[in-house]
């Protein structure tokens, strides 16, 4: 089965009341004609209602950033995988590496959020990545093995088929500095191979995006890689020509 693309806008805390529907509404219309891709837009939690109300007719999903690892009751604050599909998403991040970093994520804890997100049949999009000191010290590959393990082993095979993967490397987001497609292409496909080990039939199906600084100039070198099977992109999807550009590079 060929990987039909994915490109998902992580809008990260960004935007403001008056412009969510203005450039929810030019996504909406950048993507129209983008057949052959799948796109999505992961807001914030308080834009998720005019998300659901100016996509809900579009081939466009959406989705949140994050989502509690409890069902519901005493978390002050949280947001559960429940008031997620009740606002219509198909997608929650887990695992970003702002949310490993600034509130101390472990691989533990986003288990628990992948398992929550697919109890409610949200599709969760696990971010993996290496900083610059783990890759100048030669240690990418075991550090992003070690995150995909981590969330995908203890996985019953079914529920490992409705996961996506993202590899950011943390180096690259936010940060101007994209990974080449090629640095890109040889962690998409070292995971590839692990995630064979475990299933073949899941390895060729599984999607994995990039993610770190993708502009519409780096776009198409990037997803042209064989492994490559979409991108995560932050700052870009709050620009909506730079987004149908990447769109269309996909
Ligand atoms: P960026 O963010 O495209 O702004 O680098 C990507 C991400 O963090 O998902």
């Amino acid at each position: 089965m060929k990987r039909k693309k994915l490109i998902v806008g992580n809008w990260k805390m960004n935007g403001a009341r008056a412009a969510v529907a203005p450039l929810i509404e030019q996504v909406r219309v950048a993507a129209a004609d983008s057949s052959g891709v799948e796109v999505a837009l992961c807001v914030p939690f308080p834009f998720l209602e005019t998300a659901e109300r100016l996509l809900a007719d579009s081939t466009l999903a959406w989705g949140a950033q994050d989502l509690s690892e409890h069902a519901s009751g005493a978390h002050t604050g949280e947001v559960s995988a429940q008031m997620l599909k009740d606002f219509g998403c198909r997608y929650v991040i887990v695992g970003h590496s702002e949310r490993r970093s600034d509130h101390g994520e472990s691989d533990q804890l986003v288990l628990s959020k992948v398992r929550a997100a697919l109890d409610q049949s949200l599709t969760p999009i696990i971010c993996v990545g290496e900083t610059l000191i783990e890759r100048g010290a030669d240690r990418t590959e075991e550090v992003v093995l070690s995150q995909v393990k981590a969330a995908l082993e203890p996985l019953s095979p079914e529920e490992r088929r409705r996961c996506v993967l993202a590899y950011e490397p943390v180096w690259a987001i936010g940060t101007g500095l994209s990974a080449s497609p090629a640095q890109a292409e040889a962690v998409h496909a070292t995971v590839r191979s692990w995630i064979a080990t475990l299933d073949a039939d899941l390895a060729a199906d599984m999607r994995i995006l990039y993610g770190g600084s993708v502009k519409p100039e780096s776009a198409s070198a990037l997803f042209g890689q064989d492994d490559i099977d979409g991108g995560l992109i932050g700052g870009a999807s709050l620009v909506a020509s730079d987004f149908r550009a990447i769109i269309a590079a996909a």
